[in-house]
């Protein structure tokens, strides 16, 4: 009894706490979008991994960001918001977990999605959540070691890394704009480094709380 009622204060403490940072009206788009999801593709990407489940060593002086997919709701939201034509797209999600934001965006008639994932494990899992599609290719491997092809036109973050990595990234990005000049979006989702980016990009589309959570799509 006693085990009862601390998991329903602990599930009663999180929902306030959720409701608190993100309000009522986001809450019932993320439970309406996470059902609708769930049961059109049936793939594995909704679950957490803990500090200890985690594959791959820190690099020096970078904080965990665990595992979480993009709510959907607000995948819907940034599909509305890009100006790029969705059929032009070629996607580049940098920490890809268990490939959500492919799924998504492929079902979306995008050209092409690649995912770069630091942990074997979220690969692997990615891998088969995506063996349907054959516009796809996941690679194992740390994002900014990642060599941007002047094919990539859409760049996806959440949240995934610390600041230094942020900066390798928009680094790699100016790169390719020098060697092949294109149009570019860039959605980042509870974007905490964004004066990064604002030094490099415009803002095309800002949906922001005080706890930094929401999203920003920046384009050149
Ligand atoms: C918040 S999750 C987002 C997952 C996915 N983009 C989504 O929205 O569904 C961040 C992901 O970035 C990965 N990650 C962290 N640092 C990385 C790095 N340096 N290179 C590649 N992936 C990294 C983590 O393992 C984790 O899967």
């Amino acid at each position: 009894m006693a085990y009862l009622f601390r998991n329903f204060f602990n599930l009663l403490t999180t929902v306030i706490r959720k409701v608190s940072y993100w309000g009522l009206k986001n809450i019932a788009a993320f439970i309406f979008y996470e059902i609708m999801y769930y049961f059109k593709f049936n793939s594995r990407t909704l679950f957490g991994i803990t500090n200890n489940e985690l594959d791959y060593e820190l690099k020096g002086g970078e904080e965990f960001i665990e595992y979480i997919p993009t709510p959907y709701f607000l995948l819907n939201k940034s599909l509305k918001k890009i100006n790029l034509k969705i059929n032009d797209v070629s996607l580049v999600d940098f920490g890809s977990g268990a490939g959500r934001v492919l799924e998504f965006f492929i079902d979306r008639k995008i050209k092409f999605a690649k995912g770069v994932e630091m942990s074997k494990n979220l690969t692997k899992i990615a891998k088969l959540n995506l063996a349907k599609f054959d516009n796809v290719a996941i690679f194992n491997m740390d994002a900014q070691e990642y060599k941007i092809t002047v094919e990539d036109n859409l760049f996806f973050l959440y949240d995934p890394f610390g600041v230094e990595t942020v900066k390798k990234i928009i680094q790699n990005i100016n790169s390719s704009l020098l060697e092949k000049p294109r149009k570019i979006n860039i959605i980042y989702i509870s974007p905490r480094y964004r004066e990064s980016f604002e030094t490099h990009f415009k803002t095309i589309y800002k949906d922001i709380n005080k706890y930094n959570l929401g999203l920003v799509i920046y384009s050149n």
